[in-house]
Order: structure tokens, then sequence, then C-alpha cells
């Protein structure tokens, strides 16, 4: 254990097992920029407190812009013995300018590094999801403004329901209301964001070094992201089968089968719903290893750097196809057929009305038929109240147009949500 940071009180060496069990250089070698960057503010605060003197500030300077340079070329060589980024970054300035690196660990543990380290990187990451994250809303948004005379059949038990704008669909206020649900998540990255920042000193120190908050708000706001693009790929992947053939994915989208000409698989949505089950699983792992975890730093805290990196790597691969595949689809015009406004054609209450389309659906059922098709005298059979103008009811325009409240699928409302997804962007 002699050339180990801690080797002083050490006689017998480590067991080779256990060295590859603790080792993170592989996980958080990634961290290298922030470390530098992080030793270079604490170097100069050494200095103000007269623990360095001004050559040897300038020294630890120089030898870390040195390792800096060597980290973007990519010519920073790891040793089989550094244990994790920071012991190879004090041993390589070590190397660079001898005994005056040493100083720059006075008052400070790699249990302080790897959490500045860790805030900082999630920082700048949070900042890239984030704007990915906006990129899906505005190709939302958007698509909803151009297409917002695409009326769909809305579902619920992925039944039919009620026909829909499909700008509703992209951007409302109920259902799986994509843009929406996602801008509450920009939100939330946005307060992550601000507790993660240093514009003030941690309250307290055990705590400082005991947190990991900030890696649970982040994996579960991931989580519920990539729960909500989940959501948005299932719909899609079931909109896109011949079955309901609402929307035609793009061929840079989609995938072909080796045995099947005819097939067009929607890989890039189902990676999407798959690799939301991946990122619940690291929030799942993270909570577990806190629970029941003494105060302040453990070595079991060296897992949550593997969860983060992954999620932020998947979350912003996930958002750009997301992206890719929202604005490159295809939506085909379709029609339903009964709606509620019979009530106000027919002039009896909402309960009666229901019972009276009910029949008519039933009889159509019974004669093969749509219940567009059914006779005047076919409706008078289940009530004298249908009259000629019950045509009025199958036109769909009628029907979407009747909702005219706020979230509602009547070209106005749609209209006023698109509207108010563009200023809330504009705060995002
Ligand atoms: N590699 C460690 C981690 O990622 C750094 C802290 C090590 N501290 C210690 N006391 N062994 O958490």
């Amino acid at each position: 254990a002699g050339d180990k940071l801690w080797g002083g009180r050490f006689v017998g060496s480590t067991d080779p097992i256990l060295e590859i069990l603790n080792s993170s250089i592989a996980i958080d070698q990634r961290l290298a920029d922030v470390d530098i960057q992080a030793s270079v503010a604490y170097a100069k605060a050494l200095e103000k407190a007269s623990i360095l003197t001004k050559p040897e500030l300038e020294k630890i300077l120089s030898g870390l812009e040195k390792i800096s340079e060597e980290v973007s070329k990519g010519v920073f060589v790891l040793n089989k013995s550094d244990e994790d980024i920071h012991t190879a970054i004090e041993r390589r300035l070590k190397e660079l300018i001898g005994d005056a690196a040493g100083k720059l660990h006075t008052g400070r543990s790699r249990n302080d590094q790897v959490v500045t380290d860790l805030k900082l990187f999630m920082k700048s990451s949070i900042s890239v999801v984030s704007t990915h994250l906006l990129q899906l809303i505005k190709t939302l948004v958007e698509r909803a403004a151009i297409e917002i005379d695409v009326i769909l059949p809305g579902y619920t038990h992925l039944q039919k329901a009620q026909p829909i704008r499909w700008s509703q669909f992209f951007c409302s206020c109920s259902g799986p209301c994509h843009a929406v649900a996602l801008t509450r998540d920009s939100e939330r990255l946005g307060e992550i964001k601000k507790r993660l920042d240093f514009a003030s000193i941690t309250l307290n120190s055990m705590d400082a070094i005991s947190d990991r908050d900030y890696v649970v708000e982040f994996l579960f706001v991931a989580t519920l992201l990539m729960t909500h693009l989940s959501r948005l790929a299932e719909d899609l992947i079931i909109y896109s089968t011949s079955e309901f053939g609402l929307v035609t994915l793009s061929d840079a989208f989609t995938t072909g089968s080796s045995l099947m000409p005819q097939k067009k698989n929607p890989d890039s949505l189902e990676l999407i719903r798959g690799k939301a089950g991946r990122v619940l699983g690291r929030l799942v792992s993270i909570i577990t290893v806190l629970k029941a975890l003494p105060s302040t730093y453990n070595k079991d805290l060296q897992e949550d750097k593997e969860a983060v990196f992954d999620v932020v790597d998947t979350v912003t691969a996930v958002l750009q196809v997301a992206t890719g595949v929202i604005s490159t689809l295809q939506v085909r015009l379709c029609y339903l057929l009964t709606d509620r406004c019979l009530c106000c054609v027919l002039q009896m209450p909402f309960r009666q009305a229901h019972t009276a389309v009910g029949k008519a659906v039933h009889l159509a059922e019974t004669k093969g038929i749509t219940i567009n098709n059914l006779t005047l005298e076919d409706l008078k059979s289940i009530s004298p109240l249908f009259a000629s103008d019950v045509s009025q009811v199958f036109n769909v325009i009628n029907s979407v147009e009747q909702y005219t409240a706020l979230g509602g699928t009547a070209k106005s409302s749609v209209t006023t949500q698109i509207e108010q997804l563009r200023e809330l962007l504009k705060k995002l």
C-alpha cells in the first residue's frame, strides 16, 4: 500500500480483487476537467489563507494547466495504481511540479473533491439536457401550430372516444399531454440546477459530503421525463401500426425486417420506451444505496457517478431521437362517427341521449353497417326525436368545435394552448 495516498499506516498490500472493485477511475475519469477547475479555485483560496506562497500557487496553477491540456488532447496517461481521477491528477501534478503538489490537499479530502466535481459536472450536464428538452417541446408546439386542422380519434382505454385535434394530442392539458408535461420537466430541471449552484457555502460541513439529494432529484426528474417520453412513444407505436394507421414514421427512425420485406419497425420509439426502464433502474439503485447509509462519506457513495453519467447520456440521446421522430413523422387525416352533441340535436337530457345513441350503435352493429348509414326510420324506431338534422352530428368539425373551453379541442382552444406554450417556452 506504500504508493497509495493513504498508504502511511499500512504494511500489507491490498487484495488484488478488492483493488478492482475499489477502483473507480474507469468511470470517474470523466470528471477530470471539473476536478482541475475545482483545484484551481481551491489553490487560490489556499494562497489567500497564506497556506500557499505566491510562487507555490503559480507552480500549482501551471501544473494544473498542463494536465488540463493533456486531458483535452487525450494524452493524459492513467497509471494502474490510480484509484480514481482525484488520485491520478494529484499523482501527475507531483510528477510535474514536485512536492508543492502535496500542499494543494491541505484541509481537503477526496470526499470534498468528489462532491464539488459531481456538482460542477451536473450543472453543465443539466444545461445540455434542458437544451435538448426545449428543442423537443418547440418541435411539438410548432407541429401542433402547423397541423391544427388535422383531426384524429381521441382514445381512452385505447378505445375510440371522441374526435380531437391532433395538435391537442401534442400539446393539450388532458390525457398524455405531451408538450405540457415536458414543460413541467423542464421547470423541474431548472430547480435542481438552482440547488446545485455554489452561490453560497453549504450550511453544514457534514451535510456537504453526506448529501446526494441532487443526485436523487436529478435521477427522479429524468425518470419522470423518460416516463413522459415513453408514453408518447407508446402512443405513436400504436398509432403507427397498420391496424390504427394514424401516423407513418420516417425511414430515418425505423428499421426493417431481414425476413419480412413489408415491415417498418418503430425501433426508435421502442428504444425510448425501453430506456425509460433503464433510467428508473438507476434511480432505484441510488436511493437504495442511500437508504440506511450512515452519515457523511461511505464508499457506497462511489456508485453515484456511474448512475448520473449513464442517465445524462441516455436522456441526451433519447431527447434527440424523440425530436427527430416527431419532426419527421407523417400524420394521416381521419374521421370518427359518433359524438356527444347528439343530446343537443335531440333536445333531450344527456343520459337519455346516451342511451339512444347506444341503441343506435347496437342497431348499426346488428345490421353490419356504421351508425351514419342507419336510415331516419331506423333511428326513429329508437326515439321519435330523431330528425333529419341528425346528420350534422356525424360531422367531425362540428364535433371538435363544441369544445371551446380552456384546454378543449376546438381550434380556438388549441390555438390558445399553443400560444401559452410559446409564452412558457420563452421563460424556460
Ligand atoms: N472515488 C471516491 C468516490 O467516488 C472518492 C472519494 C474517496 N474517499 C475515500 N475516503 N475513500 O466516491
